[in-house]
């Protein structure tokens, strides 16, 4: 007899483990799309105020409004977020695909960047992911993800050199 568990029971564990990665942001809602924040993760690496400034605007309040483009053009800059710290549901729309192969970018004195099929476990538990920036210097107060505190305190963690071997 198969111990596998129903298939329904694992759509419903995986919709709690991508639940999970939001769990901590803040939401923002238009119509067609809704954009969740996460300020502990956001690592200013600024593709969201490059890629949409009318939209992703600092100097408002809020300061981020989904409903000053369209609903897929907001998408497409959340993409773009290295950290995981930007997210969004479509109204009308496919959830947003992991990248495939999984790619990971070790930055300079800084975190690793992944894309992919992650499943990452978190004190609060494992979440379903597709960006996420992860520390690597042992100083994160918001384990297991990179919170600025590596450049805060001026660590140095180089990217691995290729002929390194
Ligand atoms: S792109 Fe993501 S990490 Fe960068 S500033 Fe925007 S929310 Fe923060
Ligand atoms: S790598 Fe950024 S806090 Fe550790």
């Amino acid at each position: 007899m198969s111990q596998k568990p129903p298939a329904d029971s694992e759509d419903a564990d995986r919709e709690d483990e991508e639940e999970m990665a939001i769990s901590h942001a803040r939401a923002y809602t238009a119509p067609g799309v809704r954009v969740f924040y996460d300020r502990g993760r956001c690592l200013h690496f600024a593709e969201c105020v490059r890629g949409l400034p009318e939209v992703f605007d600092v100097g408002k309040r809020p300061w981020i409004q989904p409903g000053k483009a369209s609903a897929e053009q907001v998408a497409e800059v959340v993409r773009r977020c290295p950290s995981g710290a930007l997210h969004y549901r479509l109204e009308e729309g496919p959830s947003e695909e992991p990248e495939q192969p999984t790619r990971v970018e070790f930055v300079s004195n800084g975190p690793i960047n992944l894309r992919g099929d992650l499943s990452i476990d978190a004190p609060a538990g494992r979440m379903r992911e597709v960006r996420a920036s992860l520390c690597r210097c042992a100083r994160t107060e918001n384990e297991p993800f990179c919170d600025n505190a590596c450049r805060r305190a001026g660590s140095t963690s180089e990217a691995p050199s290729r002929d390194n071997d």
